[in-house]
């Protein structure tokens, strides 16, 4: 696996932090490098040039020829080599034989001794002697030897070691900072993304009831609003599908039942009414006659069924609907009066004529009265509004009867869902697919106790070939 098909497959909280982590690695380690190559350099070349001053002064005394007291003053160890590079002198005690024997070595005399001729001041160098550090400076002195000042640098050794673990705990802590920071920040980030792909696998397992929650307004914020606005979409393309479904298949079988009872049912009103036309007045005329009227009630029925069975074609001409729906009213007057119910009507005077079905228009209008009349069995108001729009003709029907509970209001467009006891439950399934086929669009809203409204909206400028 290469490098970027590893870094395909991380998650997006570690690309962001990796990044992060990496960088601040390099600059808190470099950082530290940096500060102690610094403090190295300039503690040893402070340490030298302090070294090299002592020096210069037990040269200017008699401590020159007194080793041990140089040691008790400056806690310095005094070396002296010969001309020879044989040991003249030393205040080292506790030095084990082989580096006894080999000084000479350790202290690269040869090379001391070119620079010495060079230079006429003192040569400065490092040397480790049983295990410990020491700066050195080095003089001439007569007779060709060669004077060593040992300056201990254990305490030096000891502050770089501090030095060096004090910032490599401080490092320690900012690189831990950067990594708790970096996967706060890529947490806040990845959250909501977290969210949408766990939303995500809701919806594709077919769960469209639920809205994911919206955190900001960013670019994931309008994604996972896209997103609501999409599931929000499918879910009412399926209940529309759904629907449509149940309507096909109700007209389906309304046809057939319709289409069967029709027959038996006009002769059986025939013979009927003849019966009811030869009989004398009598008791079993009377129950006859109840029985032609049940069988006009049940060819109301069947027409209804054929109805909405039927497919129907539109015959649109250009009309306007302030008209139809004054027909309409000038047509159930009495029974609306009949009922004590007023009639409110706000006609919008501009009105542009659009192309329907007058027909079907009425159809609708008179379904949708007819439930405002049902509705309000004790009297009260029906009012009816046209508006126009730029786009779209809205009529309104609206009464202040008994309302839908909201336990049933997603039910009144099935087919046969009636809470009448004489109702078929066809009559706004019927008025939706007309209005539908106008491809215009039926809303109803309804306050229990109060009263319904029924909203249809019809595009100014639709097609005509439907239907
Ligand atoms: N204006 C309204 N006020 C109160 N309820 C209504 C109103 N319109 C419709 N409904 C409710 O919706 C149901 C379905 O209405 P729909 O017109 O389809 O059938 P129906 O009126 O019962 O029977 P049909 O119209 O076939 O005689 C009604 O039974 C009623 O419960
Ligand atoms: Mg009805």
């Amino acid at each position: 696996m290469n490098l970027p098909s590893i870094w395909r497959r991380l998650r997006i909280r570690t690309k962001i932090i990796l990044p992060f982590v990496l960088l601040f690695s390099v600059i808190i380690f470099g950082m530290l490098a940096l500060t102690i190559f610094l403090f190295d350099r300039k503690y040893d070349q402070q340490f030298s040039a302090e070294t090299q001053q002592w020096l210069e002064t037990i040269q200017h005394t008699q401590y020159i020829e007194e080793p041990e007291k140089v040691k008790q003053a400056y806690h310095c160890e005094v070396i002296v080599f010969g001309g020879d590079d044989t040991l003249n002198g030393s205040t080292l005690v506790d030095l084990p034989d082989p580096e006894w024997s080999a000084l000479g070595k350790y202290f690269a005399l040869s090379q001391v001794r070119t620079k010495l001729s060079q230079q006429n001041t003192p040569v400065i160098g490092n040397v480790r002697l049983a295990g410990r550090p020491y700066k050195v400076v080095y003089a001439k002195q007569s007779l060709n030897r060669i004077y060593c000042l040992m300056r201990p640098m254990g305490r030096v050794a000891q502050a770089k070691r501090q030095t060096l673990q004090i910032t490599a705990v401080i490092a320690f802590i900012g690189l831990l900072l950067v990594v708790l920071i970096s996967t706060l920040i890529g947490r806040n980030l990845t959250r909501p993304i977290d969210q949408l792909v766990q939303f995500t696998h809701r919806v594709a397992s077919g769960d469209l009831e639920h809205q994911c929650d919206l955190i900001g307004i960013d670019e994931v914020g309008q994604l996972t609003a896209a997103f609501n606005q999409m599931t929000q979409d499918l879910r009412r393309s399926r209940k529309e599908r759904l629907q449509v479904e149940r309507l096909t298949t109700a007209g389906q079988l309304s046809a057939a039942f319709a289409h069967e009872i029709r027959n038996p049912l006009s002769s059986i009103k025939m013979l009927t009414q003849m019966m009811v036309g030869k009989m004398a007045e009598s008791t079993a005329k009377q129950s006859l006659t109840r029985v032609l009227d049940e069988i006009e009630r049940i060819e109301v029925i069947v027409s209804g069924l054929m109805n909405f069975a039927r497919p129907t074609e539109l015959n649109r001409i250009n009309a306007n609907l302030n008209a139809i729906a004054e027909s309409v009213l000038k047509l159930m007057e009495v029974n609306l009066k009949h009922h004590q119910i007023s009639i409110v009507t706000h006609f919008d005077a501009s009105l542009a004529h659009i192309q329907v079905d007058t027909d079907k228009m009425k159809q609708i209008l008179m379904n949708l009265i007819l439930n405002a009349i049902q509705s309000m069995p004790e009297g009260g108001e029906l009012t009816i509004t046209t508006q126009g729009f730029s786009d779209q003709i809205r009529l309104q029907v609206e009464d202040t009867g008994i309302g839908i509970p909201v336990e049933t209001i997603d039910r009144i467009f099935d087919p046969f869902f009636t809470t009448k006891p004489t109702g078929t439950g066809l009559g706004l399934p019927t008025s939706r697919r007309l209005v539908e086929q106008h491809q215009g669009l039926i809303v109803v809203d309804s306050v229990e106790g109060q009263g319904t409204t029924v909203i249809v909206e019809l595009p100014r400028h639709s097609n005509n070939n439907s239907g």
